[in-house]
């Protein structure tokens, strides 16, 4: 039975008004939260086109990067080009015989980037990416002999180069939807240091953008592991991502994902998942990662904030095998 239709009408008539206020309050708040990201917008484009930084414009929900890193993974400055691209070496202290050189775009953002694709996989590595990888080095018996592919991995698909490099993966296939970032893993891969390291694994790098046009034959059904970090924030994106997933998995493949909650588009990206896999959302998947997180809550820096930077492990596998 409706509990309300047990109430009196003076009771409703004020439990009605209470509710209205309620949403007044919530379309308020709902205004002026799309009014600040409004704004941020219009000062990101202002400095956009003063030449200025997009790392430090970065405001909205979406998008604040305050807090850069966990230190899981350590990074030597080597040297930067005129271009402003700046290579680095990355280390492991808990792997003392693992580096990468990895090249970072500038970070900057001009008319053109915020009129192109999507450019967030530029401005910086973001937390995800870090945890991710550290995460695959972690666990390198699960890549041996098998296909991986990593989507949406910005300018350095870190993680899946890292794989590249450490595990006996039989190919490694890096993506992302942004063609800079492509042509910065080119340069990675190309890298003569890395092309060493990268002697034992077939590794290429393509564009692959989530939703357009027909998928490619030999990526259909291809992969075992799928590694995705900090890409299920796009409203555009989530059917998209959750069909593309599923088409590139084998039967029994599985897809590890890492992101920040970042308001409801985790929960919203797993239950759109959740009609073609069945998911299995991890806080603590890692002990060291999630001691780092519960020491940098209670440290109470406002530096630090789990719903943008804290990832949680997201795995999906498909639902309809025999
Ligand atoms: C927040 S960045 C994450 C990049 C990287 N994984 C990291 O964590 O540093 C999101 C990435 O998703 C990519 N992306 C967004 N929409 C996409 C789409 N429709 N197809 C392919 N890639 C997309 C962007 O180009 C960007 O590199």
């Amino acid at each position: 039975m409706n509990k309300n239709a047990l109430e009196d009408e003076p009771t409703k008539k004020r439990k009605e008004h209470e509710e209205e206020e309620e949403d007044d309050d919530e379309n308020d708040f709902e205004k002026k939260r799309r009014y600040q990201i409004a704004m941020q917008r219009w000062a990101i484009l202002k400095q956009a086109l003063l030449g200025g930084k997009s790392s430090e414009t970065c405001k909205s929900s979406v998008s604040v990067r305050r807090f850069s890193s966990f230190g899981l993974l350590q990074t030597e400055y080597l040297f930067s080009n005129n271009k402003e691209e700046t290579w680095y070496q990355y280390t492991c202290a808990d792997f003392p015989n693992f580096k990468m050189t990895i090249k970072h775009l500038p970070g900057k953002i001009n008319a053109n980037s915020l009129n192109g694709f999507n450019n967030t996989g530029n401005v910086c590595v973001w937390p995800s990416e870090e945890v991710m990888a550290y995460y695959c080095i972690k666990n390198l018996d699960e890549f041996r002999n098998k296909n991986i592919i990593e989507l949406g991995g910005g300018m350095t698909c870190l993680a899946g180069v890292a794989v590249s490099i450490l595990s006996e993966a039989q190919s490694v296939v890096l993506t992302d939807g942004n063609e800079e970032s492509i042509d910065n893993l080119t340069d990675i891969l190309n890298d003569k240091s890395n092309a060493e390291l990268l002697r034992k694994t077939k590794v290429s790098s393509r564009m692959l953008r989530w939703g357009e046009g027909e998928l490619d034959k030999d990526l259909r059904g291809h992969f075992d592991i799928i590694i995705c970090a900090d890409c299920l924030f796009f409203d555009e994106g989530r059917e998209d991502l959750v069909q593309l997933v599923y088409d590139l998995l084998k039967p029994n493949g599985k897809c590890w994902m890492f992101a920040p909650k970042r308001g409801a588009t985790f929960d919203e990206f797993k239950q759109a998942a959740e009609e073609k896999f069945h998911t299995l959302e991890e806080e603590r998947f890692e002990k060291k990662i999630y001691d780092l997180h519960c020491k940098l809550k209670e440290s109470g820096t406002d530096q630090y904030d789990p719903n943008i930077h804290f990832p949680i492990h997201l795995q999906l596998t498909k639902k309809d095998v025999s």
